[in-house]
Parts: structure tokens; C-alpha cells; sequence
């Protein structure tokens, strides 16, 4: 089991860390299938009221590790896992809390649209250079996106891979909340402490009604990742990925 996945518990609160500081916490198989395993063995144990995603100062990550993707790019096997995940996030029956500070590239932006309740810092920028990547926006994103920031936003978004800082996001009804770097991890876990403090049964119900219903998600998803695969394999992808592997430092 890799380390670059650290989860522990807070009494009630799942913490899910994303820990690979040397590489921005990019996101490899393994690191997505322990996410994985943790959300679902939180869901099904009771003592558990919520879960709560962390990276680390600076980055809460730069996305899917895209040395992962140019082995898919270049014919190689690519696993299961990053879709796995995927439908995880969609079928997580627990509140979902996130921290983010800094660094939330690709899969790191989206799986805030998951979340219940995002804190950034104002150091954030969310970015999501799926097109520019010759890639199509996944985790449901296209669906979840227009409905919280309308379409145009949402083309901004997940078209143009513009940048939004946390201010940017909180305006848009993206995220929760700004708060100070300092700060982040402690409003985070208050946070959760208040939802693990609610009834689980009425806010279960109540946290379902207010999603877009699961079937619909999944669904996306589905559509999103048959694209998603299809165009990893593509000149456009293949290109802009060895681009940023074999780039040099300045
Ligand atoms: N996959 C694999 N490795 C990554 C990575 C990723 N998504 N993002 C960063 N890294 C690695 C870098 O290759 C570098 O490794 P090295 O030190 O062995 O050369 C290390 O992490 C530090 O990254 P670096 O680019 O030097 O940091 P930075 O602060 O200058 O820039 C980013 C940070 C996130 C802006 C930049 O790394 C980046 O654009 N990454 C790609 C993001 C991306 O496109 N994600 C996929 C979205 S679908």
C-alpha cells in the first residue's frame, strides 16, 4: 500500500491526505485506489460520520501523475483505478469535506465539485487544462460545472483551463470558503466536526436530495471517461503529455 495516501482518524472524521510533496502530489494508481478503499470503508462503518481531504502546504495536487497517463498515451496498460475512483467520489454516501491550498490541477479541482464544503486558501488557483491536454473534462465535471457556474463559467472552466483563484471560486459558488493558510486545516476540521456532530439519518437524506441524482451522475461519468480513454490515445494528447515529461527547467 503506498504512502502517498496517508488516512487516519479524528474520532468521527476521516482524514484523507494526499502526501506526495516531491512531485506536487500527483495522483498514481495506487495513491487513487487507497482513496478509494478508504471512502468506501468509511462509508460502511458507522463510527465514521464524514470524510475530509487534505494535501499538503502548497499543493493539494497537480493531478493525475501525467507519466501514468503517457503509458496509456503510448499503448501501455493503464488500470482501472482513476475511473474507480471516480465513481467513488459519485457514490460516497458520507459528506465530503476538502482543504485546499495551492496547487489543484485536473482531478484536483473536480473532486471539489464533490464536496459538500470546500475551504481554499488565498494562495489557490484551481485549474483544469483537460482541453489543452487534448483531454475532456471527467469526475462529472461536465455536468456538475454549468449548474454551479452556468455555462459560460463553466466553458472558463473546464474549456478555456482558466485559472480560479479561491476568491474567483467562492464568487462562483464553487467552494465554501477562504480562509488563511494557517487556518486551513483547523476550519476544515471544525467543519467536519459540525457535520459529524448533525444526525447522520436526516442529513443523509438531506445531502442526497440537494445532490444531482447519483444515476444521472454516473451515467456522465461514464460518458466523460469513454471519451477521456479514447482521447489519451490521441495525436493531441500524446503530444501535450510528452511535452510536459520530457520539458526542460529553466
Ligand atoms: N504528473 C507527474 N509529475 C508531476 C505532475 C503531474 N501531474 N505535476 C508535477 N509533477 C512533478 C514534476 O515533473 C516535477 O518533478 P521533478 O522534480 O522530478 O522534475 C515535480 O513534480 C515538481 O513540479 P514542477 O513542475 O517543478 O513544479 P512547479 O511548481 O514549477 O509547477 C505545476 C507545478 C503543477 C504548475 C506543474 O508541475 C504542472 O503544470 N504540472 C502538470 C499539471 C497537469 O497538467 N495535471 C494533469 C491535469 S489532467
Amino acid at each position: 500500500m503506498t504512502d502517498h495516501i496517508l488516512v487516519e482518524r479524528q474520532g468521527a472524521v476521516q482524514i484523507i491526505r494526499i502526501n506526495r510533496p516531491d512531485k506536487k502530489n500527483a495522483l498514481t494508481r495506487a495513491m487513487y485506489a487507497k482513496m478509494s478503499a478508504a471512502l468506501a470503508e468509511g462509508d460502511a462503518d458507522p463510527a465514521v460520520r464524514v470524510h475530509v481531504f487534505l494535501g499538503v502546504p502548497g499543493a493539494f495536487s497537480a493531478g493525475n501523475d501525467l507519466a501514468d497517463f503517457l503509458v496509456i498515451a503510448t499503448g501501455g496498460e493503464g488500470g482501472n483505478e482513476v475511473w474507480d475512483f471516480l465513481m467513488a467520489l459519485a457514490k460516497a454516501e458520507k459528506p465530503m469535506v476538502s482543504g485546499v491550498d495551492g496547487i489543484a490541477v485536473g482531478i484536483a479541482t473536480t473532486l471539489n465539485l464533490h464536496c459538500d464544503l470546500t475551504f481554499a486558501t488565498p494562495r489557490t488557483l484551481f485549474r483544469t487544462p483537460f482541453v489543452d491536454l487534448g483531454l475532456v473534462p471527467e469526475a462529472g465535471s461536465s455536468l456538475i460545472a454549468p449548474r454551479l457556474l452556468g455555462r459560460q463559467g463553466a466553458f472558463a472552466l473546464l474549456g478555456l483551463g482558466e485559472g480560479f483563484s479561491a476568491e474567483r471560486a467562492k464568487a462562483a459558488g464553487m467552494i465554501y470558503d477562504v480562509v488563511a493558510e494557517d487556518s486551513l486545516e483547523s476550519a476544515v476540521l471544525a467543519a467536519a466536526a459540525d457535520i459529524a456532530a448533525k444526525p447522520p439519518e436526516a442529513l443523509k437524506i438531506a445531502r442526497d436530495l440537494m445532490r444531482a441524482p447519483r444515476e444521472e451522475l454516473i451515467a456522465r461519468i461514464e460518458v466523460e471517461s469513454e471519451h477521456f480513454r479514447e482521447r489519451l490515445k490521441s495525436d493531441e494528447a500524446r503530444g501535450a503529455l510528452t511535452a510536459f515529461m520530457t520539458r526542460k527547467k529553466g
